[in-house]
């Protein structure tokens, strides 16, 4: 059996506390339809995603792939069908107009037509948005001047759209979005007319709204030059989301696999791959994490934590092990595709990442030292 790792990295703030963030948008069962009778066309299947307060979104996925769809059922801008939808706390499958009116004022959309008014100046186009909003004159005149300038239009700021580039127009556009604080931001291809100095600092001031503002930001994006910014990636194919990573969570678990023999065999590409599929589950002191006799369909990492290890024999149940951070358990009925041997109960309130069967297949076939380990392992816990 492995001992306890001393170099274990500790779990950064964020992501316990993450676990703790109220939801700003939270999807579940989500379909949605375009047209009627015989050419009605499904567009979303069945979608399911939470984004907390405070996190950046990156959506991805093909052309047509329903990004758009999600992000303007998101954005109040289209009608939910079926399925719910619940932003910034209000349910809006079935909202009255009032609501969503209210609901609008605390989102910022900044979308791919910028659709400025030419005969408007930069600053004007992004007041009248304000005005739109009936924020403080003062307020608002003050937040348009520097969100324009920390957008690099501080010389340009009366300049009309015909005197700007694509690129600038887009970067009013933003400021645009932004004027009123939005709490939620909803962003179609932001930065893909930008170069990447000024697609940098567009994304760059996303960070600071959501660092220093708790501002939630999804935007849909096939720019790979800003991804390092995501908290969350989602990737969505043929109206499906297929894949949506918690990319500081999944950091953090690779960080602590790493420090763990069993995976030092693998490679950082497919530590990765694990630590993407890897879920967080916590038990209290006391739960019963895993029932002697039921069937094995999940492997476990102690993150935190520890754990007993109980076989009962008829009437008598005997405490085998004790478990701690690092340590692992739940591999022998998967292994051999048995029913679990024995009682996983939690000693104290315990968090640990857990693997299902096929993924914990996958890595036992692309690591020797993995596999080895394991057998070794079972072999001295008999
Ligand atoms: N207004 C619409 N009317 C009919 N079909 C639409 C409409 N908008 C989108 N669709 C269809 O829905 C699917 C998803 O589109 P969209 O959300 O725009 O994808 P993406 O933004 O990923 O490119 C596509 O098949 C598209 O043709
Ligand atoms: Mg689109």
């Amino acid at each position: 059996m492995m001992t306890s790792q001393s170099t274990i990295p500790a779990t950064k703030g964020s992501f316990a506390d993450g676990m703790r963030l109220p939801r700003t948008v939270k999807v579940r069962g989500l379909n949605h339809y375009f047209g009627d009778g015989e050419l009605r066309k499904q567009a979303l299947f069945n979608n399911h995603l939470e984004v907390r307060r405070g996190e950046i979104v990156i959506m991805t996925g093909p052309s047509g792939s329903g990004k758009t769809t999600l992000l303007t059922l998101i954005g109040t801008l289209r009608t939910v069908q079926e399925g719910s939808l619940n932003v910034l706390g209000n349910e809006l499958l079935g909202a009255s107009t009032d609501l969503i009116v209210r609901i609008r004022r605390e989102m910022g959309f900044i979308f791919q037509a910028h659709n400025l008014f030419e005969s408007l100046t930069a600053y004007q186009n992004v007041n009248m948005a304000a005005e739109l909003l009936k924020i403080d004159p003062m307020i608002a005149d003050g937040r348009i001047k520097s969100l324009l300038t920390r957008l690099g239009l501080g010389e340009r700021i009366h300049y009309k759209p015909k005197s700007l580039s694509g690129g600038q127009k887009q970067r009013v556009a933003i400021a645009r979005g932004l004027v009123h604080k939005p709490k939620l931001i909803l962003a179609d291809e932001p930065t893909a007319a930008l170069d990447e100095k000024s697609g940098r600092e567009v994304v760059t001031l996303f960070q600071e709204l959501a660092r220093d503002e708790g501002c939630t930001i999804i935007m849909v994006t096939h720019d790979n030059r800003i991804l390092d910014v995501a908290d969350r990636i989602v990737n969505m194919v043929d109206g499906y989301i297929t894949s949506d990573v918690d990319v500081q969570e999944a950091s953090v678990i690779c960080e602590f696999l790493m420090e763990i023999p069993l995976f030092s065999d693998l490679n950082a590409d497919s530590l990765s791959k694990i630590a993407d599929q890897m879920m967080v589950h916590e038990a209290r002191e006391g739960d019963r994490v895993i029932r002697q006799g039921d069937p094995g369909d999940l492997f476990y990492l102690i993150r935190s934590g520890s754990v007993d290890v109980i076989v009962d024999d008829g009437d008598q149940s005997t405490k085998v092990a004790e478990l701690r951070q690092g340590q692992y358990f739940g591999e022998a009925a998967l292994i051999h595709d048995e029913p679990r041997n024995a009682s996983i109960v939690a000693r104290e309130d315990s968090v640990f990442y857990a693997l299902e069967k096929v993924d914990f297949r996958d890595v036992l076939e692309k690591s020797a030292t993995f596999e080895q380990q394991l057998r070794q392992a079972l072999f001295n816990r008999q």
